[in-house]
């Protein structure tokens, strides 16, 4: 372990007025978002997809990492120059999703647990030699009756804390990730409970494994009402919540926060981190962002498959990178939606 790099790497994660862009979607998942442009999820197909995303002109200004699938990590641009380079020579670092996936949790109905620490020790070598410089793990908790379990906060926060420490070991920045879903009927009030559950149990667990906080990354859920709640919260108290349930979790030793989008509009996922960061200019923490469809999803709508869509492409991908970067200085405003 090398506390110089990990310091580096995770302050690097979250410079002023950059994030990360998160396209590390498994293999059934990028089928299902080709399927919305009526595209076969071939490997060539998401090598083209993917060489799009990483070598995009300008990105850079925003983006200071990418998160990487297996395949993508060991994929070439059209010139056989690998991926992980082409970001390299832009300043962008390579990030690497570690997990193989949340399975359905044994004894418990509707719940998952994330897997893959078998053999994660040499995987994680092996993707150091090809360029990683942080990594991801995602645990996923499920809103619903009498769920999450302590039994599933628990076992998906042990293998967070497990996969934390395998990652300090070889100086990879640990993106510690338990998404509390937004998709049930759940008030906000009820998100905050167990999000505030979720963050406090992984942060004990943490350091009773020993684990670097000061080396490791937070990606979250905002605290949000769910998507079939009929009661909408709006962007100010999102913020509100979000941040309230931060400072009552999160140690101030922690080098940054970075939320993901899960299921919201490309523009409110601006809106959210935006009012966060306008209205509380001085947390311990850097909010960022870590979106994967918020920053993708007008870029995959642009380019639809054809190649001659790449140039119209990349700019809907800058453009959502230019907003979300001026979000983590709290300056976007929703006219700069018109604007480009
Ligand atoms: P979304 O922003 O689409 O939720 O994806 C982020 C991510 O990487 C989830 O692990």
């Amino acid at each position: 372990m090398d506390p110089a790099t990990l310091t580096a790497t995770a302050k690097a994660m979250v410079a002023k007025g950059k994030g990360i862009l998160a396209i590390d979607e498994s293999t059934p998942t990028i089928g299902k978002r080709f399927d919305t442009i009526s595209l076969e999820s071939t490997e060539a197909n998401r090598r083209d997809y993917r060489d799009l995303l990483i070598t995009n002109p300008g990105g850079a200004q925003y983006i200071s990492g990418m998160i990487l699938f297996d395949e993508t990590i060991r994929q070439a641009n059209n010139a056989g120059k690998p991926f992980a380079e082409c970001l390299y020579e832009q300043g962008i670092m390579t990030g690497i999703k570690v997990d193989t996936g949340a399975k359905d949790f044994a004894l418990h109905a509707n719940e998952k647990v994330t897997e893959g620490l078998d053999g994660l020790r040499d995987r994680l070598t092996e993707y150091k030699t090809l360029g990683a410089k942080f990594a991801k793990w995602r645990a996923v908790i499920t809103i619903g009756d009498n769920i999450p379990s302590l039994a599933c906060i628990e076992a998906n926060t042990h293998a967070l804390a497990r996969y934390a420490a395998l990652c300090q070991e070889c100086s990879i920045v640990p993106m510690v990730e338990p998404e509390v879903l937004m998709d049930g009927d759940n008030t906000i009030e009820r998100c905050y409970e167990v999000t505030a559950r979720t963050l406090s149990t992984l942060f004990k667990t943490l350091q009773s494994q020993g684990i670097s906080i000061e080396h490791t990354i937070l990606k979250t859920n905002m605290v949000i009402s769910g998507k079939q709640c009929r009661q909408q919260a709006d962007i100010a108290e999102v913020a509100k919540q979000t941040v309230r349930c931060l400072k009552e979790t999160v140690p101030p030793e922690l080098p940054g926060i970075v939320f993901l989008s899960g299921g919201q509009s490309a523009t409110l996922a601006t809106a959210h981190l935006n009012e966060m960061n306008a209205q509380n200019p001085d947390l311990p923490w850097p909010l960022s962002f870590s979106y994967g469809r918020a920053l993708q999803e007008p870029c995959l709508a642009a380019w639809g498959g054809k190649a001659a869509n790449i140039d119209a492409a990349q700019k809907a991908l800058l453009h959502r990178a230019r907003c979300n970067g001026l979000a983590c200085r709290g300056q976007y405003h929703a006219e700069m939606e018109q604007a480009d």
